[in-house]
């Protein structure tokens, strides 16, 4: 049957991207992590010196978009796409508390927005696009045949996420993990330009009961009743 568009969005570490790649593998559709775009600008503007503690100069990053180039290529011995910055693999760079903390700063920029909004629309153009964010069924892909919007509790979106970052070594703290992923909410639910918001026509799922294969199942479910 003909390919879908399949949107994914929600609040900040509620495994969105977890359960995406696992559907766009099993459809054989392409899976896009959209925040990786986000955080790949933050650390764009962070190594250019454009972030220093909570100043940021949003004038000086706009100015130099046009020479930011991101771009996603198949890993596939990881069976997904990694983000580039000017050829160069950040997929590992971006996931840190740092990036994160700053993140949804630059996610507020209307400019970077549309840079980003127009690549993702550009990949996704043929369907056959399994795509996670926060705007993607809002603002990315409003026709989206599937639009899915998942929550859970911020202490078990903030567990999972403290777990990630120790299991790949880094030094944090709980405390400080819960704080970002409900600032992180905060900021992108109240911005002006594509607020995070759930859909009229999104399917909502509160994964905090959930094991991954009951996300899965629910998700495949949605599917095969929409093709
Ligand atoms: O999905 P992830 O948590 O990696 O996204 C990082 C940040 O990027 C979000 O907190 C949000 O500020 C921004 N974002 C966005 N729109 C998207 C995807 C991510 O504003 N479609």
């Amino acid at each position: 049957s003909d390919k879908i568009t399949i949107a994914i969005d929600g609040y900040s570490s509620t495994g969105k991207s977890t359960i995406a790649k696992q559907i766009a593998k099993h459809l054989g559709y392409v899976y896009v992590d959209s925040g990786a775009m986000y955080r790949a600008v933050t650390y764009y503007a962070m190594t250019k010196g454009l972030i220093h503690e909570s100043d940021f100069n949003a004038e000086a990053l706009i100015y130099q978009l046009d020479i930011v180039h991101i771009n996603f290529k198949f890993n596939s011995e990881l069976g997904f796409a990694e983000v580039y910055l000017n050829n160069q693999n950040i997929e590992k760079a971006i996931r840190t508390l740092e990036v994160s903390s700053f993140v949804s700063k630059v996610a507020a920029v209307s400019e970077v927005r549309k840079k980003l909004v127009a690549i993702q629309q550009q990949i996704g153009k043929n369907k056959g696009v399994v795509m996670d964010g926060r705007d993607i069924g809002t603002v990315v892909f409003p026709d989206a045949e599937l639009k899915i919007f998942m929550t859970a509790s911020a202490e078990t979106r903030a567990q999972r996420r403290y777990k990630e970052l120790i299991e790949r070594g880094d030094d944090v703290v709980y405390d400080s993990v819960l704080k970002n992923v409900q600032e992180r909410d905060h900021l992108d639910s109240t911005r002006k330009d594509s607020p995070l918001v759930k859909a009229d026509d999104a399917i909502e799922i509160d994964n905090s009961n959930l094991s991954l294969q009951e996300q899965f199942e629910k998700v495949l479910q949605l599917v095969s009743m929409t093709i």
